[in-house]
């Protein structure tokens, strides 16, 4: 039930190990063999080669043999986005972008890709993926989510469950066991900083926070992290209402209930619920815990022990949780697998692996706005501005190579900056940074190019004072506005950073988010129209800071000052994104106009690629309850489907959706449907059903 960091079998002090990294022989020792510590993590602070990797777990696997019962070690890693802490590994945008792609096939095969690469490493288990919903973007881990909708995050993640885990109930050698995370109800702490307290009402904790989690248990998930916050005043790590009556006894969850870092001593810590380490470990495991990411003292499986030997914990308790982590390193084949071998995996970062991860960089964009301006020939003159234009690691964010993913020394080798592989395939460049643009005095250039955004954060190291964009930022998309020649801004960040009004004088915005490796190539493919840019938003642009609505809104958050209903009014909306085509949607039809709540819709339109290039769009039919118990948001997304067309094609597209999923979470907190008047809105064109 205990498990460590890998510092802690590392020569060195944890968060201090001893560089180059290597093992320490008697401190494995005490771990493995006096203490029986079954579960390991992560890495000494940044990735490896995967020889070191295999030779890591094969030391640690030989040393298990030593222990009477032969129990293999299970270990577990961040490989959020890839596999990060392997060096050369393929890394593939993060959540945020692979939402922006509306692709759920995609997301499948990218995780399978991934899965493969974390197997390579000689590592089953990934934490991996985050079902928190991204309902306000000051939360630093926005990113880490598929967005903001909740048929988005459930439909994305359950892909991503089966992709890194295959089918089955075991779990193969090319597979590894998903972690979903954080359960339940991190993402919408009041302050907007992490680890800080959250309210979360039963009702809007089973409409939003829960489908996702629920959805992704049904297919077989293995693992689940605890949120490490509290809710409505209770750390969840000392919950038993939803580590065990709701987890276990309403959602039949099998698997195994991992806490989160270091979460049962922040009990006494920070969240001081509990006056000493030994109290606090008696209130999670009772709450329902099955391991404990401890991850930096020896003491937990000490205390755990004279818990039970006091009778202050049931032996019934531990027989469990032990059962529970016993069947997870059965269903990984632990017992009989050997540790693999730098041949087994030939397809580790194979050419097609690396295609499929520039593939999905390129899903992941987003044009928000394009007056002509793009795409270019090649032959521009171009001026790049932007501090981060030259780094690799905004493209990838946090849990890159390093937890906070800001040290380039350990970056893929030979990958391009954006700034790098504009260079490369644009006749003349010119590059500015921030201050150099802000005082120069006028441009020579056919294009100026921002590329604006954020510097890479994880967790905590990622809390703001202020949503809009930092340092000069501002100033330099005023600039840019002002200038007479085509300009176009590029954003590479988290979360949707203000900047107030997009300046008329910018003609083009895209959005990037956090591509990955392959996000310089992406950004350039697009802006040489060799990619026709295809991405959605998953989520709301603010305009302003205190500005922040999400598209499945109440009605009482449209009323403005002036009394008229304009109150909400994002820079861009959920389901936005241009392209170098254009679509038309026409001839919207339900199937019945009348329909019992048993009953399923059936729904069709056409789209015309109307433009004259081969493209995507994003279809979504959005519903609306003219009146329920519950006040009723004006719209909730209940199907979409992303469809290529060729210029002058056009498609008729269906849609079966059951009347159950325009269900709501009632007065008694049970989901209902009540009869009456729904909207179906696709587009601009709007329909009526009346269900009874
Ligand atoms: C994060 C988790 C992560 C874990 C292990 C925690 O700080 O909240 O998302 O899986 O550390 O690194
Ligand atoms: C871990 C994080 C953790 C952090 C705390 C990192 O090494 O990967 O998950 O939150 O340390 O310092």
């Amino acid at each position: 039930m205990t498990q460590l960091t890998l510092d802690m079998i590392l020569e060195g002090e944890p968060y201090a190990s001893v560089e180059p990294h290597h093992m320490d022989e008697l401190s494995l020792q005490e771990v493995i063999v006096d203490l029986n510590v079954g579960s390991i993590l992560n890495c000494g602070g940044h990735s490896y080669p995967r020889e070191f990797w295999l030779d890591l777990m094969t030391r640690i696997q030989d040393k298990a043999k030593e222990t009477p019962n032969q129990i293999p070690v299970l270990y577990g890693i961040d490989a959020i986005h890839g596999v990060t802490y392997t060096d050369n590994s393929t890394l593939i945008p993060q959540q945020i972008g692979l939402a922006c792609s509306w692709d759920t096939s995609m997301v499948k095969s990218l995780a399978e890709t991934a899965a493969y690469e974390v197997r390579a490493s000689g590592i089953p288990w990934n934490f991996s993926p985050v079902l928190d919903i991204a309902r306000d973007p000051r939360w630093p881990r926005f990113w880490e989510t598929f967005g903001e909708d909740v048929k988005l995050v459930t439909d994305m993640g359950s892909a991503m469950v089966d992709g890194y885990q295959g089918s089955g109930d075991e779990i193969d050698s090319v597979h590894v066991a998903a972690c979903l995370k954080h359960f339940l109800g991190y993402s919408v702490t009041l302050s907007g900083k992490d680890r800080t307290q959250a309210w979360v009402p039963e009702r809007q904790l089973r409409e939003y926070f829960l489908p996702g989690f629920e959805e992704a248990i049904n297919r077989g998930a293995k693992t689940i992290m605890v949120n490490s916050g509290e809710m409505n005043g209770i750390p969840v790590h000392v919950n038993p209402a939803i580590l065990t009556d709701l987890l276990r006894n309403e959602l039949g969850f099998q698997g195994m209930v991992v806490t989160d870092w270091e979460d049962i001593k922040y009990l006494v810590s920070r969240h001081k619920v509990a006056a000493t380490y030994k109290e606090a470990i008696k209130m999670a495991v009772d709450a329902g815990i099955d391991m404990s990411m401890v991850p930096t003292d020896l003491e937990f499986p000490v205390l755990l022990k004279e818990l039970v030997e006091e009778g202050e914990i049931a032996e019934a308790r531990i027989d469990e949780s032990v059962r529970r982590i016993l069947q997870l390193k059965f269903d990984l084949g632990l017992f009989d697998a050997k540790v693999p071998s730098l041949d087994d995996y030939p397809d580790f970062a194979s050419a097609e692996a690396r295609a499929s991860a520039l593939e999905a960089a390129r899903a992941s964009i987003v044009m928000l706005k394009n007056e002509n301006a793009l795409p270019l020939n090649g032959g521009e003159r171009l001026l790049v501005v932007g501090d981060n234009a030259n780094s690799l690691n905004v493209l990838n964010g946090g849990w890159t190579r390093t937890w906070q993913g800001v040290d380039p020394q350990y970056n893929t080798p030979d990958m391009p900056s954006f700034l790098e592989e504009v260079q490369s395939l644009f006749a003349s460049v010119t590059y500015m940074t921030n201050d150099q643009f802000l005082t120069s005095r006028g441009v020579s250039a056919d294009h100026v190019i921002a590329f604006l955004g954020e510097t890479p954060y994880t967790e905590t190291p990622g809390d703001i004072e202020d949503l809009y964009l930092p340092g000069n930022q501002i100033e330099v998309i005023g600039k840019l506005g002002e200038l007479t020649v085509p300009t176009s801004l590029i954003l590479a960040e988290g979360r949707p950073r203000t900047f107030g009004e997009l300046p008329e004088g910018i003609d083009a915005f895209i959005l990037a988010m956090l591509p990955g490796d392959q996000g310089g190539r992406a950004l350039v493919d697009v802006l040489l129209g060799e990619h026709n840019p295809g991405g959605h938003l998953p989520f709301t642009y603010p305009r302003y800071p205190s500005a922040h609505t999400t598209y499945d809104h109440k009605y009482t958050d449209m009323m403005h000052i002036d009394f008229s209903t304009n109150a909400v009014n994002p820079l861009y909306e959920f389901g936005d994104g241009l392209s170098y085509t254009k679509f038309e949607m026409s001839d919207l039809s339900l199937s019945a106009d009348t329909l019992a709540v048993g009953g399923t819709l059936e729904v069709s339109v056409v789209i015309k690629n109307t433009g004259e290039l081969a493209g995507s769009d994003v279809i979504q039919v959005y519903v609306s309850d003219s009146v329920a118990t519950i006040t009723p948001s004006v719209k909730r997304l209940r199907a979409y489907r992303k469809v290529q067309l060729d210029a002058g094609a056009s498609q008729e597209v269906q849609f079966s959706i059951p009347v159950q999923d325009f269900a709501f979470v009632g007065i008694d907190n049970e989901w209902v449907v009540e009869p009456g008047v729904f909207g179906v809105l696709i587009g601009d064109m709007k329909e009526t059903l009346i269900v009874k």
